[in-house]
């Protein structure tokens, strides 16, 4: 089988590990990928959201399977392009179609979404400049702090958490005024939740799912969780909390609704569902529905799958998933994201990464933001490298983590040496 892989960074690396293991691949190709894709499959130049250049690329190929990493192409509507497409129309999309992908690319539509299914999620309304009063009441009415979230796509910068209710209302009104140019001219004002949170990821065929492992990311830059926001430091999974209790409430409440409401809905949804949790009193509910898999939750998760990824793919294109069997591996799994000096502000680029040679077994060092010049490996983003490791518990796949986040070297490195500190 070819398959072609849509994405760059540390999900996309090891989608691709993964992808490479199975047997039943004969090429796998990365649009565009990276230096460390570019080790085991073959990067081609263009962009995951160039949906002429993907066609004229399948079609050259003869590629079987695309499976799509960010949501940037799902929201664009890549499954809808292949569907339309009489070429095409044969070719398995791995992904939502562009309604589906409306879960990610719309708050206002995620959360109407769960209103109708009843899934838990925090008490929110919707405004736009026509009712922007109605905002300030809403606010009002609320206990600070209060959550602002652009409806649209904003590169996850979207969400304002704010504690004194002037500002949030000032805020509130930038954000109408185009503080996130398109993406906040809706904007979704909601009760802020206390909790834990936890990342669970579900395929689905539109018929059955999996569950995924469950994983956790550390988004802050900064030791216990102080800092800005990022696009992720570090993972583990399992997550302590997120129990056998836990996970069947999760599953209940919300797996089986969603994956019902889409069909219901009448939503084409062949794909990974990303559901952003946080646990109440231990009581799940959705922060957000996100519709790929999560960089560096992908980290971990690819490491703890022992079943075959492109045949679990298959059972989601063909409807057969649930005739799959989902193996899990029962170790611990950690990621330690390398990152750029001044991330997630600004940070040079062009650094050149050494001692990849010198990762040992124990840890696998996933690119995330890397390319190839003059035969070295030199930077390109922000997250550079993600190491990732087994171990039979936190303790020891952080401490694998850890040793080879050492041996790798670039001007800047900067890591997290607290990852999964809240957990047991
Ligand atoms: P989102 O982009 O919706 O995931 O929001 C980004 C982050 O903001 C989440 O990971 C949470 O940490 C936080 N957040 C979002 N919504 C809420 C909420 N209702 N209550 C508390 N924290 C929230
Ligand atoms: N790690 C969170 C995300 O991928 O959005």
């Amino acid at each position: 089988m070819n398959i072609l892989l849509l994405g760059n960074g540390g999900r996309e690396h090891a989608l691709a590990w993964k992808i490479t293991q199975s047997e039943k691949v004969k090429n796998l190709y990365v649009a565009p990928g990276n230096a460390g894709t570019a080790t085991i499959a073959t990067n081609v130049p263009f962009g995951a959201t160039d949906f002429p250049a993907i066609r004229d690329f399948v079609l050259a190929n003869k590629i079987d399977l695309v499976v799509v990493g960010p949501e940037d192409p799902l929201v664009k509507g890549v499954y809808d392009f292949f569907k339309n497409d009489d070429h095409l129309s044969s070719i398995a999309v791995i992904g939502p179609s562009k309604m589906g992908a409306q879960l990610e690319g719309s708050k206002d539509f995620a959360k109407q979404f769960m209103k109708r299914h009843h899934i838990p999620t925090a008490r929110y309304e919707s405004f736009t400049k026509d009712n922007l009063e109605d905002g300030y009441l809403f606010l009002e009415s609320l206990q600070a702090p209060y959550v602002l979230k652009a409806d649209g796509l904003a590169a996850g910068k979207g969400v304002l958490i704010i504690s004194d209710l002037q500002e949030a209302k000032d805020e509130f009104k930038n954000m109408l005024d185009g503080m996130f140019g398109d993406a906040s001219s809706t904007v979704v004002i909601e009760e802020f939740l206390s909790g834990i949170e936890c990342s669970v990821f579900v395929l689905t065929d539109g018929n059955s799912y999996k569950i995924l492992p469950v994983a956790k990311d550390y988004k802050r830059i900064g030791e216990g969780d102080t800092g800005p926001n990022t696009g992720g430091m570090g993972a583990v999974s399992p997550v302590s909390f997120a129990d056998e209790i836990f996970m069947k409430k999760v599953e209940e409440r919300i797996v089986v609704p969603t994956v019902e409401g889409l069909k219901k809905e009448n939503i084409d949804y062949k794909g990974f569902i990303f559901l952003g949790l946080i646990s109440v009193n231990n009581e799940p509910m959705v922060i957000e529905y996100n519709v790929r898999m999560g960089d560096p939750e992908t980290e971990v998760v690819m490491l703890r799958i022992k079943s075959d990824l492109v045949d679990l793919l298959e059972g989601v294109a063909s409807q057969t998933l649930s005739e799959k069997t989902l193996e899990i591996d029962e170790r611990y799994a950690t990621t330690v994201m390398l990152v750029s000096g001044g991330y997630p502000g600004e940070y040079e680029k062009g650094k050149v990464v050494s001692g990849l040679d010198a990762v040992t077994e124990k840890s696998v060092a996933f690119h995330a933001g890397t390319t190839t010049k003059d035969n070295h490996v030199v930077t390109i983003g922000g997250r550079v490298i993600a190491i990732s490791s087994y171990g039979i518990n936190k303790k020891e796949a952080l401490a694998n983590s850890f040793e080879n986040a050492g041996r790798v070297q670039f001007e800047g490195k900067y890591f997290r040496s607290d990852i999964g500190f809240d957990l047991e």
